[in-house]
């Protein structure tokens, strides 16, 4: 193992929004709540210690240090399910009174140079969650021009996606690209950095890290999965960490405010009962917690209370998911 692997012992991940979520999830004695993000279990630990039955879940194996940290400490109140959180209804083993997803990438995962997320550390052009399907390289090697650039437009908003995109199909029609550094150097030569701005090559590395682990439809396909699993009175948390995830969350939990356009097969806007009775303002961090954790910054927490209306069938309509021909 090498020493950027994650241990139990290294402080690995600080908790974002913590408070607030263990508010937004209150009562918490007794409760059974399903962490659908486990990481290297700050939510959990918290959640246990407030006197909470916890599930897990998450997609990465490297979590296991902390699985086992929170198996010794909590024998009785505390399961983990590794999987991804898009079908949680069918991971959970019964119902939940509460669900919190933190979605996105952990310190863990940025930090480990070999994972290959980060544009900052050398290493193999990876990007994967899991261990499973196409990598960041897959990605960035096979699709074709167009593809590429509607893929970091549509997942990174990146405006320069089309010069970027050329750049890459032009560098590797001599040799593949294979590593963090390589990418994140060929996006610097091909559109330039400004003094103060950010890396030019940070919105590309989001969108692929994005299109690799499916991260929107993830998103939308847990947001669904906690309506069915939640009955009146189940509470739902959920951090992000940029505008496009943020976007996606508000809609779902505002479902009367954002119908898509009419249909005379639809109900109409006013006709829509949402399935969610309380939903709380959405919360930042404040000053003193991002001046500790840089990552805090960017992070919003939206919770909301269910309600008694039947959960909604799956669907994308009206919730703002950027989709492109690019997509993993
Ligand atoms: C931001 S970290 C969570 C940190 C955690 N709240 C803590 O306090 O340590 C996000 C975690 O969610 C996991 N994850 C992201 N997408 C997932 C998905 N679709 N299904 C399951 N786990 C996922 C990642 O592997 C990562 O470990």
């Amino acid at each position: 193992m090498s020493d950027e692997k994650a241990s139990a012992e290294q402080v690995p991940h600080v908790p974002v929004l913590l408070d607030e979520v263990l508010d937004a999830l209150a009562p918490l004695e007794s409760a059974r709540i399903l962490d659908g993000t486990f990481g290297a279990g700050g939510y959990s630990r918290a959640l246990l210690e407030a006197g909470a039955e916890v599930i897990a879940i998450d997609r990465d194996p490297s979590v296991a240090p902390f699985v086992a940290a929170l198996k010794a400490d909590f024998p009785d109140r505390f399961t983990f399910v590794s999987g991804t959180f898009a079908n949680l209804d069918e991971l959970s083993d019964g119902p939940v009174d509460g669900i919190v997803l933190d979605i996105g990438v952990s310190s863990m995962q940025l930090d480990q140079a070999e994972r290959g997320f980060s544009f900052m550390r050398d290493g193999p052009l990876d990007m994967r969650m899991s261990s499973e399907g196409p990598s960041a390289a897959d990605l960035v090697n096979t699709l074709d021009e167009a593809e590429l650039a509607d893929l970091l437009f549509a997942f990174g908003e990146e405006k320069k996606s089309r010069r970027i995109a050329h750049g890459i199909v032009t560098a590797r029609s001599t040799q593949p690209i294979g590593t963090t550094l390589e990418l994140a150097r060929l996006i610097e030569k091909t559109i330039g950095r400004k003094p103060g701005d950010n890396h030019p090559a940070t919105r590309s590395f989001q969108a692929l890290r994005i299109a690799v682990n499916a991260e929107f439809d993830e998103l939308v396909e847990a947001l669904f999965a906690s309506e069915r699993l939640l009955s009146e009175g189940g509470r739902l948390a959920v951090v992000t960490f940029h505008s496009l995830e943020d976007r996606i969350v508000k809609r779902f939990l505002a479902p009367e405010k954002s119908a898509p356009q009419q249909s005379r097969h639809l109900p109409s806007a006013e006709q829509i009962v949402s399935p969610w009775a309380s939903v709380a303002k959405s919360r930042k961090a404040g000053a003193s917690e991002t001046s500790r954790n840089v990552r805090a910054r960017s992070a919003t927490l939206r919770a909301a209370c269910r309600g008694t209306a039947p959960a909604r069938e799956l669907s994308f309509a009206g919730l703002g998911v950027p989709r492109s021909r690019g997509r993993a």
